[in-house]
């Protein structure tokens, strides 16, 4: 990890807003570097590169490739890779793949999907100089029907779990804890309680920064339903059929290609 850099994002801490998108190539890192303050490599890649249903089927191969592919062009911004589904189920698999994951890529942090049955796993990993982001409260590995995620922290037990786990966690070592589909009240809840920066995911402006999935901010695949809590920022999908709707009129109407795009 680049100790300076993470020095600096804990000093934005109640300050500034953290930001962070996913990113699963070189070309859209290329574009987030230095834009947003992390970069998640995250196992989204399966649904959103893949086309798969969920992120089950992610391998470890994968999430190496694509953040390999990232981290080479990410200088500016920090990197975090997801550990996939059964990579880190002991402590000495979690070690070994963590080991492998980091030395092959490079990123910063790996990050894994916590409860309160894995919270030695994190405190393994990070005694083993492994720095960890942990990600709690909607785990979306649990889920083989996204349609069945709910948000988490409704009510005064399951705040209170929460907050206990996220402290935790921080004991643990965690550097940094993604919360995903947390209520606003438990998501705020636990910023105050931590000292290490809590980054919100459907988990309301109260926490340290905020991650989307690239993808869905920029509206890819608009037929896919998304979550309540993405906001998309522009319609890609439209721009790009528009582009590749003029490529067709331009070959078929011998337009492409002109003299300019041959060679005498
Ligand atoms: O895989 C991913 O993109 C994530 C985000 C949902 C935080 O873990």
């Amino acid at each position: 990890m680049n100790k300076d850099s993470y020095k600096k994002l804990l000093l934005k801490k109640g300050k500034e807003a953290i930001t962070c998108l996913t990113a699963y190539s070189f070309p859209f890192a290329k574009i987030l570097d230095g834009l947003v303050d992390l970069i998640l490599i995250g196992d989204s890649v399966g649904t959103t590169i893949y086309g798969m249903k969920n992120t089950r089927n992610v391998s470890l191969a994968m999430m190496k490739n694509h953040a390999k592919a990232v981290v080479k062009i990410s200088n500016l911004s920090m990197t975090i890779v997801d550990m996939p589904y059964n990579t880190y189920k002991t402590k000495k698999e979690s070690l070994k793949n963590a080991l492998d994951i980091l030395k092959f890529t490079k990123a910063d942090f790996v990050k894994i999907e916590t409860d309160i049955r894995n919270v030695e796993i994190v405190k393994f990993l990070s005694d083993n100089n492994i720095d960890v982001v942990s990600h709690i409260g909607v785990n979306p590995q649990k889920f083989s029907d996204f349609r069945k995620i709910r948000s988490v922290g409704k009510n005064l037990n399951e705040i209170n779990k929460l907050v206990k786990l996220a402290i935790k966690l921080e004991e643990a070592g965690s550097k940094l804890i993604v919360l995903e589909c947390v209520t606003i009240a438990a998501s705020k809840l636990i910023t105050k309680k931590l000292s290490i920066p809590t980054i919100g995911i459907g988990s309301s402006k109260y926490c340290d920064g905020q991650v989307l999935v690239i993808d869905d901010m920029l509206n890819f695949d608009s037929d896919f339903k998304k979550p309540k809590y993405v906001k998309k920022y522009m319609n890609v999908e439209r721009e790009i059929k528009k582009a590749v709707q003029k490529f067709v009129y331009d070959v078929k109407n011998k337009k492409f290609p002109s003299n300019k795009n041959s060679y005498k």
